[in-house]
């Protein structure tokens, strides 16, 4: 079994303590504040508005590539894994955003793209020298152009072969090996060649240098890619494995987090946290929240009816045992995100007006693992149509615009004329934006900060408490579920459908009564031995649980 094997790789592993409880925050530094009116996010932005970051009860940042690039990406072509982009200040500066975060108990966690650079890289650059050098291996070449194969780009430069690719043309692949070489393939590396081996190396030294000038931890960039010729992934997750021995000896408070879409895989590979996009069939993401035509980021996905969708034509089942198969495997090992979104999907606000958007943060805030808000999704900033694509954003573009903090020039993101924004604001006069939020009690803003709170202040909530559906009918509304841990029980309904529905339930030695803490307007009584809730359309109800059965008052509300 795989899970055995690498089991063995780290026998006793290692949660940091700070993620149990934790929200985080995705930070997509291009668009969120700049402070030298170049019209590009920066490092001091962050720094300027880590109080506010704080105050929607996000502790943690995931920040998205900073590092030199020629930007082709976004970032996510690394020139150069040691040195912070210019655009965004430099190394110093990013030590500064680790202690500022520090101080307010935060947590700062890098992008670290791991299967691949830019082809700006030295390494690369050398690598396609015809004459052999030390990086001639480090990314995986044919002996001669003529050799066909996936993902190939041939005719480069004087290199007589073709490269391998991972994403775009000009990221090649680096060379972790293959798991099993072609043996009429000789340039098919295995594992264990030494270049292989220093390539891996390298991985880890780029790890060390940032864990120890304070970065918190990585979320890695396609970590399921490395090892070429891996059908089961067996050598990738056994890379991914010593990466964690690393972690668990030397960073025990450092996390890792994977884009991987397959947390069976990824928590057992020995990632702390995996992100829940792409996997099961249809995807469990998708189900839930981007069926419906331009909500998915494949444009040739099936257009459908998601579970968030208010005509109520979507069926929670197709989440639910997806999510359910891979949480019952990693449940004690490792956490599963819903992200609100990312810098790849459509805007979460698509199509939807902020009540929408706030059933949805009342579920992701209340599942099991960790949130992830994507900046912006906080006070539901939409997606921005017909841009031209910017540093190879393409239809992911319209979600990457400058975060709108404000009714002042350019919504408060930079002082630099609009024309030379790093993209256009959101041209809607009705856009949404932070200032106008903060003094609303019932804007989505507040809403996702109070339900921070909640999850916060009740353990239950957090990451590990237990997860149990009390009502999740195919194709039916509201979704009901239970949170529970020895400190207390609680049970949350969602209905995003535009309809009124009922549901019941059975109570149990745990629910005796129900007291609502946070939501709208949701009867609840008790008849017999269940519970029925009576829902209007777009709402959602989180309660406590009071006295169990025969212990006296049921008293609902
Ligand atoms: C996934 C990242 O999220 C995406 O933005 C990037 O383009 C690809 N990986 C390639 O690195
Ligand atoms: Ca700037």
């Amino acid at each position: 079994m795989i899970g055995d094997f690498l089991q063995n790789k780290y026998m006793t592993p290692i949660t940091p303590s700070w993620l149990e409880s934790t929200v985080f925050y995705e930070l997509y530094p291009q668009s969120f504040l700049d402070t030298n009116s170049d019209g590009i996010g920066d490092i001091e932005g962050i720094i300027r508005k880590l109080d506010y970051i704080k105050s929607l009860g996000a502790n943690a940042i995931w920040l998205n590539p900073c590092f030199a690039s020629p930007f082709r990406d976004a970032g996510y072509d690394v020139e150069d894994f040691y040195a912070v982009a210019p655009r965004y200040g430099n190394n110093a500066d990013l030590v500064r955003l680790f202690e500022a975060a520090h101080q307010r108990g935060m947590k700062v966690c890098l992008d670290l793209v791991a299967g691949h650079t830019s082809d700006q890289h030295p390494w690369f650059r050398s690598s396609c020298s015809a004459k052999r050098n030390k990086y001639s291996n480090w990314y995986v070449w044919t002996n001669s152009v003529w050799e066909e194969g996936d993902n190939m780009i041939r005719g480069y430069g004087d290199r007589d072969g073709n490269f391998l690719t991972n994403f775009f043309y000009h990221q090649p692949s680096l060379n972790y090996g293959y798991a099993n070489p072609d043996p009429t393939k000789p340039w098919q590396l295995p594992v264990s060649h030494p270049d292989v081996q220093a390539v891996r190396a390298e991985l880890f030294k780029i790890m060390r240098y940032w864990l120890d000038l304070g970065a918190d931890g990585f979320r890695v960039d396609m970590a399921h890619s490395l090892v070429k010729a891996d059908p089961d992934l067996k050598e990738t997750m056994a890379f991914w494995a010593d990466v964690r021995a690393m972690f668990d000896l030397d960073y025990p408070e450092a996390v890792l987090m994977s884009e991987w879409s397959d947390p069976a895989k990824a928590i057992l590979a020995g990632f702390h946290v995996d992100f829940m996009l792409a996997f099961g069939k249809p995807p469990a993401y998708t189900s839930l929240l981007r069926k419906e035509k331009g909500r998915d980021l494949n444009p040739s996905a099936q257009d459908g009816h998601s579970y968030f969708d208010k005509e109520g034509k979507g069926n929670i089942r197709e989440f639910l045992d997806t999510y359910l198969e891979h949480y019952l495997i990693i449940k004690d090992k490792g956490y599963i995100t819903i992200p609100t979104g990312n810098h790849d999907c459509p805007r979460l606000a698509m199509g939807r007006t902020q009540e929408e958007l706030m059933t949805v943060f009342a579920m992701i805030m209340t599942m099991p693992g960790i949130p992830f808000i994507y900046n912006g999704d906080e006070i539901g900033m939409r997606q921005v149509e017909c841009l031209i694509s910017k540093e190879g954003g393409y239809s992911r573009t319209g979600a990457r615009t400058p975060m709108q903090w404000d009714r002042t020039l350019n919504a408060g993101f930079s002082d630099a004329a609009s024309s030379n924004l790093y993209l256009p604001v959101d041209p809607d006069p009705g856009r949404p934006n932070v200032y106008d939020q903060e003094s609303d009690p019932m804007s989505l803003l507040n809403v996702v900060r109070r339900l921070a709170r909640l999850r916060k202040e009740h353990s239950a909530l957090c990451a590990d408490g237990n997860f149990i559906p009390l009502y999740a009918e195919p194709g039916k509304y509201p979704f009901i579920y239970q949170r529970s841990n020895a400190s207390g029980d609680f049970v949350i309904a969602i209905n995003p459908s535009a309809q009124p529905v009922q549901a019941s339930f059975c109570g149990s030695h745990r629910i005796g009564s129900l007291h609502k803490i946070e939501g709208n307007k949701v009867r609840c009584q008790v008849v017999n031995a269940d519970f029925q809730l009576e829902m209007p359309g777009i709402s959602y109800a989180i309660f406590k649980c009071g006295a169990p059965f025969g212990s006296g008052l049921r008293n609902n509300n």
